[in-house]
């Protein structure tokens, strides 16, 4: 009796808990070739782009337009303390994805994008100093990154699940940003004292690219998170026979 519920269970749940498959308008690419992969995974990127913008429950991934993010939070060692709350990022409808490359021996996946501009908005909270200016405030605030180029990097990880089958695992995610231009704007800074905060925006506009080394993991990294979910939402849990033709 024990053994034939046993058995009873073991066909529940073999046939129940399939092993995970690329959604049906994803076509699967083939490894083989440099050239042919990149151009099948951006013709899949362009298909799957305005499929998860609103956001895509199953695959757990959050609206993109606007994405919403309740708390960034910037540690520039003991000199800058930036903390944003409630942001909307706009922009994710413009990407425009340029190129795919991936190297099959060290399973390095690398994405180069292109957005028209990106652009947080919410509540800041700042305090100590930008470049040599002292800085202190809190209230509404933007920052729009103009023409972004994100160069976003990943590692497909083999690792074993529960299971004890090898499964892709993306790992070791990075991104290298640049941007044509970048404009701040923060509202009600030093106590709404409106000549300083004037004078200290245009400092900020002014200075922008040096501003920005201090200030790009603002938009990197919520943009790395991003990707590694929208990634992670198709290949993760995936062998890497069920992802790629060709292995
Ligand atoms: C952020 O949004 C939450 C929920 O809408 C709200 O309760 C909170 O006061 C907001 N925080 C700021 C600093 O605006
Ligand atoms: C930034 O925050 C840290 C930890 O909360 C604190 O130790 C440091 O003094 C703060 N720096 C400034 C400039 O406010
Ligand atoms: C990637 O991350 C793994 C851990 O997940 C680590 O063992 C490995 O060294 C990392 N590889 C690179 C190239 O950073």
């Amino acid at each position: 009796m024990i053994s034939y519920i046993l058995l009873f269970c073991i066909l529940i749940s073999s046939s129940t808990i399939e092993s995970k498959v690329l959604p049906k308008y994803i076509s699967k690419c083939s490894i083989a070739n440099a050239d042919e992969f990149s151009k099948c995974v951006l013709k899949n990127s362009k298909k799957i782009v305005p499929l998860i913008l609103n956001g895509d429950k199953n695959l757990k991934i959050p609206n993109l337009n606007p994405l919403f993010i309740e708390i960034l939070q910037l540690d520039s060692g003991s000199s800058l303390n930036l903390t944003l709350l409630n942001q909307t990022i706009r922009g994710m409808p413009t990407v425009n994805i340029k190129s795919v490359t991936y190297n099959k021996d060290s399973r390095q996946l690398q994405f180069g994008y292109e957005f028209d501009n990106l652009r947080l908005d919410g509540q800041y909270a700042i305090n100590g100093k930008i470049l040599i200016l002292p800085v202190v405030g809190n209230g509404k605030g933007f920052i729009d990154f103009q023409k972004p180029k994100l160069v976003y990097t990943c590692n497909l990880d083999i690792i074993e699940n529960k299971k004890g089958v090898e499964v892709i695992r993306i790992a070791n995610a990075s991104l290298k940003a640049d941007f044509d231009k970048v404009v701040f704007y923060m509202e009600n800074l030093f106590n709404g004292n409106k000549a300083l905060g004037d004078e200290m925006n245009k400092f900020l506009n002014d200075n922008w690219k040096e501003v920005i080394t201090e200030f790009q993991e603002l938009v990197k990294s919520p943009m790395t998170t991003v990707f590694s979910n929208i990634l992670g939402a198709f290949l993760n849990d995936l062998t890497y026979d069920a992802a790629f033709d060709g292995v």
